[in-house]
């Protein structure tokens, strides 16, 4: 009953809540279609069940969840070679999720940082979803006994809790059954910084649209967006040191080296001692190169409603395949009974 030997599997979910902007592509998205190949089996999914942990109209929750299916394929992932659906068909991740819940506890919770900031100064009024958020997270990863999750930096304290849970399961049930899930966090551009602050990071949340490029974006805004961004008055350094105490600077360098493959100091040893009148024409140009093409295919894509929506359900049909015996199996370490006999 208990296995030992995880399939190299990749799982990583993005809420359809609002704009899929440069943060979500530079920190996940584009990192989710490098992982994509020989090596591991990958498992995407739109995680509308955590959206609605704040309030989502109906009707705009639906266009978002298409929207974001088709930023994913426009990003270069494969629906053949990918398994891409959205959380709500696959019934297990919430059933797995209240296993979870009787895991967790409620001091591990209550040291999430992003609960506390989502929730702001009036956490009693925060819906109990938007506290438990991190199990479901826990129960979307190891419900697919996913080893491995490419995310960017802010979701780093969800998979050490994930990792908790999958220990302290294993433990109290004395198996070895969920897998203690690796956090892939990298690349140049981990953390995309908002682009009129460099101390807070760039969210679809944000109230002013010029603090983030958006995947919808046509070239005009995003050269725009980027020429008004904030920068200080000195030219850039030549090594990464150099960029100490210049958030904004850092920022855009970072997503300069992001962009073009490349680590940030290949991109100072370019462009070292250029000022920011001549950098930001070379990053808008860049920007627009690699986001049009993306951002025209998803508008193109937006437009087959009905493609998107059978992708989404094959996708969740081969998940369900992966997931349910997991969930089976869990039931019978719990103590279920009747489990295993679907
Ligand atoms: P979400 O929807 O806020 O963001 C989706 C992904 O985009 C990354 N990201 C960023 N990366 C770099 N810079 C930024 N400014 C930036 N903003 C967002 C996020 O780190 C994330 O990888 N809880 C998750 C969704 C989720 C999930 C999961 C992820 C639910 N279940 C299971 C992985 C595995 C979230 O709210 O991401």
């Amino acid at each position: 009953m208990t296995e030992t030997q995880f399939t190299p599997r990749v799982f990583s979910g993005i809420q359809p809540s609002g704009n899929l902007h440069l943060g979500n592509y530079l920190g996940a998205l584009k990192r989710f279609v490098d992982m994509q190949g020989p090596e591991f089996q990958t498992v995407y999914c739109m995680v509308d069940l955590h959206a609605i942990t704040v309030w989502q109209d109906p009707d705009r929750l639906r266009e978002k969840t298409r929207e974001v299916c088709a930023g994913f394929i426009a990003a270069g992932l494969n629906p053949e070679k990918s398994i891409l659906f959205n959380q709500s068909q696959v019934p297990e991740h919430t059933q797995l999720a209240w296993i979870f819940n009787c895991i967790a506890r409620i001091g591990w919770m209550q040291r999430m940082t992003q609960f506390k900031d989502k929730a702001g100064k009036n956490a009693q009024n925060a819906s109990l979803g938007l506290f438990a958020y991190p199990a479901l997270m826990a129960a979307d990863i190891l419900v697919y006994h996913a080893t491995h999750v490419p995310v960017g930096e802010d979701q780093k304290q969800h998979l050490e809790l994930t990792r908790d849970i999958a220990i302290k399961f294993n433990h109290d049930y004395g198996v070895d059954f969920f897998p203690v899930t690796e956090p892939v966090i990298g690349g140049p551009a981990p953390r995309v910084m908002n682009l009129r602050d460099g101390s807070r990071k760039m969210s679809s949340s944000d109230p002013s649209d010029m603090t983030r490029i958006n995947m919808t974006d046509d070239a005009d805004a995003i050269a725009k967006k980027i020429r008004k961004a904030k920068t200080d008055p000195d030219a850039l350094p030549s090594e990464v040191d150099g960029l100490e105490d210049r958030p904004e600077a850092r920022n855009l360098v970072n997503i300069y080296a992001a962009l073009s493959d490349q680590t940030a100091a290949q991109v100072l040893a370019e462009v070292g001692g250029k000022q920011f009148g001549e950098f930001k024409p070379m990053l808008a140009e860049l920007a627009v190169s690699k986001l049009s093409p993306i951002s025209s295919e998803m508008a193109r894509l937006m437009g087959e409603e009905a493609e998107i929506d059978q992708i989404l359900a094959r996708g969740a049909e081969r998940a369900r395949a992966i997931a349910a015996p997991i969930l089976q199996q869990t039931y019978e370490i719990v103590g279920m009974v009747g489990a295993g006999r679907s």
